[in-house]
């Protein structure tokens, strides 16, 4: 079996988490470099199991960090490059813009740069259906990869824009890129800020749930395992220079989500607050994922199959999410949601 080295960016992290494990699981030929800052959305004690296996290293450093990240390519000389790390959450965009417009992009491109002088043979980067703006409510009408880039947060418009460096470095450089616009996931080690980890860790304390609106924002969900797969698949098999979008038609409105959650877990729908709606709330999220499963992918999930394992998942592992809503994030939830303070 071949040997090949595989730097991880953002392996500490919800899907670059899931993703490090599933790659030692399936190839123990690779080598997996996990390259993380650990910001307050990376965590190690997931990869527990797996810390001490000789092909598995962890290295702690910002993909901001031109001189680090150019000497870590060189001395490792990886054959694939899977880019996840990135500040992620649409909230804080809205925050504080300049640390998505860092990391996202500034941080993008130092790798790229870094891939660049190396003789790699593809590097992978991760991003979002975001991207491509909103959709209105036909339930005809979804996301292509020819759909034009219409980003509406500073997150998405940070994504983008990092797209483009990539498209960029493979059309100047000839770096052998793939693209992925993947819909929203949920599963194992999501961090308890996003929509259906903050539901599900809120009811089982009996506290009020926070929905945007009227709740009638649609998703389109796709487990993190079936995320994990088709970067697999893109990774090996994906033309180069090409763009594939990861999704696996499981729209549903937020409320139906939400609704879906309490009834699994018994819980009253009492506990649902409508506060104030999201700046710039995109509508509805859908992708035709026509290209990818033409190129192997099916999704091994559907959102019943899933969202009961994800529920199973948190209430077997109280002590991963309690932690981490114990800490610092108990500030940034008291300042996300203030204007509801006192209900919620
Ligand atoms: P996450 O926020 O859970 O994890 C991000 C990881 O990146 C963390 O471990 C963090 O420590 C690390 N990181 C942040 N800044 C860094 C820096 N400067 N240097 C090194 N590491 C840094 O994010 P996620 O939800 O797992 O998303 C991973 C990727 O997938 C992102 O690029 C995101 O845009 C994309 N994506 C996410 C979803 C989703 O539903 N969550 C869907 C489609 C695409
Ligand atoms: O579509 C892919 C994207 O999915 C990824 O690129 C992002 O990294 C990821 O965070 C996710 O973005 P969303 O903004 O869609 O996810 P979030 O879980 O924050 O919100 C999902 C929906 O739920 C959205 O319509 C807003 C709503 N919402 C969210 C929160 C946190 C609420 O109604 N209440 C909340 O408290």
């Amino acid at each position: 079996m071949t040997k090949r080295k595989v730097l991880v960016t953002g392996g500490a992290g919800f899907i670059g988490g899931n993703f490090v494990q599933y790659m030692m699981d399936k190839y123990s030929n690779y080598e997996i470099y996990n390259l993380d800052l650990l910001t307050y959305a990376g965590d190690l004690t997931k990869h527990r199991s797996i810390e001490s296996k000789t092909n598995y290293h962890f290295v702690k450093a910002d993909i901001t960090d031109r001189e680090a990240i150019i000497s870590l390519f060189e001395k490792e000389k990886f054959d694939y490059v899977v880019h996840f790390a990135a500040e992620s959450h649409v909230d804080r965009s809205i925050t504080d813009p300049g640390i998505f417009v860092r990391t996202n992009v500034l941080g993008t491109q130092v790798l790229l740069d870094a891939a660049k002088q190396i003789d790699i043979d593809k590097f992978v980067h991760v991003s979002t259906d975001e991207v491509y703006g909103e959709l209105d409510f036909k339930p005809t009408t979804f996301f292509t990869e020819n759909t034009p880039l219409e980003p509406n947060s500073p997150y998405s418009a940070s994504k983008a824009s990092s797209d483009l460096l990539v498209r960029s470095y493979h059309e100047t450089f000839g770096l052998p890129v793939n693209i992925t616009r993947c819909s929203n996931n949920y599963g194992p080690y999501h961090f308890p800020e996003k929509l259906i980890p903050l539901t599900i860790s809120r009811l089982l304390n009996d506290e009020k749930v926070p929905v945007y609106g009227d709740g009638q924002n649609i998703r389109d969900w796709l487990h993190v395992i079936d995320h994990c797969a088709a970067i697999d698949l893109v990774l090996h098999e994906g033309a180069s220079g090409e763009v594939y979008n990861i999704g696996g038609h499981n729209e549903k409105t937020n409320l139906e989500v939400v609704k879906t959650i309490i009834s699994a877990l018994g819980k009253s729908e009492e506990l649902i607050e409508f506060v104030e709606d999201r700046l710039g709330h995109d509508k509805r999220y859908a992708i035709d994922p026509t290209k990818l499963e033409k190129l192997g992918w099916k999704p091994t999930y559907n959102f019943d199959t899933g969202i009961a394992q994800t529920i199973d998942w948190y209430l077997q592992n109280k002590e991963w999410w309690e932690q981490i809503i114990s800490g610092d994030y108990q500030e940034y939830f008291d300042e996300q949601y203030k204007f509801n303070k006192s209900s919620i």
